[in-house]
């Protein structure tokens, strides 16, 4: 196992945005940030992007600690910049987004050097959505759902063993059953912002303000 500075050398030499990337040209950003989530979203699907739709997110809870996470993006309004995601309210996020309903998404997508950014606040969607999205999932992924507390102790993978084959037995005999704390939250954009990498570091940063029922939309130094 190489020690710490030889994997920071390692690491130092591992090329970054080195490209080709594609071009952006802010000339071209629409006046709203949805039709260009929209776009960004289509180019990492037609260019192969893996998993575009894992994202990072960000919350902090009532004592102010950051916290984030990958999760999978569940839901999108594109007309409205929002986004939804879905977690157990139990879960450290929920806990964090009860106490302080407010969070940030990120997306990074190496191959085509983009970052988005979107923050603000956070609501819990109606119970037909979190039907909707619940019902929505592979079988294995529901039974994980009914498998434990997320985000509590675990002792070990007996523990797991047990938890899930009650999980598995609950909705063999119930297979509609959605667990009460499973939870749609959607992000509706107050910022965004969308990065395009450039190898010759000269990086594009398109930023829109929320501004209802419009949106400012300024460059910012990269
Ligand atoms: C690719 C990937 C996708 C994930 N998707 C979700 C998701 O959609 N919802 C979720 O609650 N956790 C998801 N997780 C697990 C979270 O990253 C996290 O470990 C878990 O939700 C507990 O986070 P918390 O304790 O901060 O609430 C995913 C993890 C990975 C690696």
């Amino acid at each position: 196992m190489p020690g710490d500075a030889e994997l920071l050398a390692m690491l130092r030499k591992a090329p970054v945005l080195a490209g080709p990337l594609p071009d952006f040209d802010p000339q071209s950003a629409p006046a709203a940030p949805g039709p260009l989530l929209a776009a960004w979203f289509a180019d990492a699907l037609a260019g192969g992007v893996p998993e575009p739709q894992v994202m990072t997110l960000s919350t902090a809870g009532a004592d102010g600690e950051p916290s984030a996470r990958v999760l999978i993006l569940r839901g999108l309004d594109t007309a409205d910049c929002a986004a939804d995601f879905a977690s157990d309210v139990r879960a450290r996020k929920g806990r964090d987004l009860t106490a302080n309903p407010r969070a940030a998404l990120t997306w990074y997508w190496p191959a085509q050097g983009r970052q988005i950014r979107l923050s603000g606040p956070v609501t819990v969607r109606d119970e037909q959505a979190t039907r909707q999205d619940f019902l929505g999932r592979s079988e294995a992924a529901r039974i994980g759902a009914f498998t434990g507390t997320v985000s509590e102790p675990l002792s070990g993978p007996a523990e797991w063993e047990r938890a899930h084959e009650a999980a598995r037995e609950l909705l063999a005999a119930d297979p509609g059953r959605v667990p009460d704390t499973h939870t749609v939250y959607r992000l509706r954009a107050q910022e965004a912002e969308f990065f395009q990498g450039d190898p010759r570091r000269f990086h594009v940063r398109v930023r829109y303000a929320r501004n209802d029922p419009g949106w400012t939309r300024s460059l910012l130094w990269p």
